[in-house]
């Protein structure tokens, strides 16, 4: 159990319905996370870890013939248990902890994807974060980040107000409330960039999509 049992309890009861983001998204969410995996050149052989996991939604994009092994983390005992359910296929190692709660070990892991997980930590967690990214990649090691941002143009800004308050509640139910003062509060990813670059991680790219999603693709240069 995390020190942040609303945000784990409101996730557990999320995971019931959670598929009804990607209707909600008109499959968007699905396009940004396989554009965003699409980055990486190759998996093979490499230790993956798939942070704040939710069901597993990235893990449909990763070819794991040639690696099979990946490790997933996320607090939520519901969205494991659906991760594991969609997933029988796959050697999945599970990690159920709060991530800012483990002791992680050092340069474990050759690839981090984080989708869609950003928006829900508190701002002064921002720094403790990219510390911990940069401490649980190996040398040379990537990361990935997708999160949904708040428009920048008033017009778009207006429309996923409407969309996202009104229309997307009404038709799947009031627990996606919850989704627009997080975008509403989510401006960019620009403070958590400045983090990593202070932790040394070298960024390769990032871009705003739709003017609501936006991407940080990284890299941990290795230093002689
Ligand atoms: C919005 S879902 C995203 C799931 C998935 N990555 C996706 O692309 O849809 C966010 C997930 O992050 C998990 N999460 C949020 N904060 C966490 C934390 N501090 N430690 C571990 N998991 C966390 C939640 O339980 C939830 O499953």
């Amino acid at each position: 159990m995390s020190n942040n049992l609303s945000l784990e309890r409101y996730f557990n009861e999320l995971s019931k319905t959670y598929v009804a983001n990607e209707y909600a998204s008109f499959f968007i969410t699905n396009y940004m996370r396989r554009n965003l995996i699409k980055k990486i050149k190759s998996f093979e052989d490499k230790s993956i870890l798939d942070l704040m996991s939710g069901k597993g939604e990235n893990l449909k994009y990763i070819n794991l013939t040639k690696n099979k092994k990946i490790t997933t983390l996320d607090f939520s005992k519901e969205m494991n248990l659906a991760a594991r359910l969609y997933h029988k296929d796959k050697e999945i190692q599970q990690i159920e902890n709060d991530f800012f709660e483990i002791n992680h070990k050092k340069e474990l892991y050759d690839i981090i994807i984080c989708s869609f997980g950003i928006k829900t930590i508190e701002p002064e967690k921002l720094n403790s974060f990219a510390k911990k990214i940069n401490y649980i990649l190996k040398p040379n090691g990537e990361v990935l980040l997708l999160e949904l941002v708040k428009p920048k143009n008033y017009l778009n800004f207006k429309l996923i107000k409407f969309y996202l308050n009104v229309l997307v509640p009404a038709i799947f139910g009031k627990q996606f409330k919850t989704l627009f003062p997080y975008v509403n509060n989510h401006v960019n990813m620009d403070n958590l960039k400045l983090n990593m670059t202070i932790e040394k991680l070298k960024i390769i790219d990032h871009n705003r999509f739709l003017d609501l999603f936006e991407i940080i693709h990284a890299k941990k240069i290795h230093l002689h």
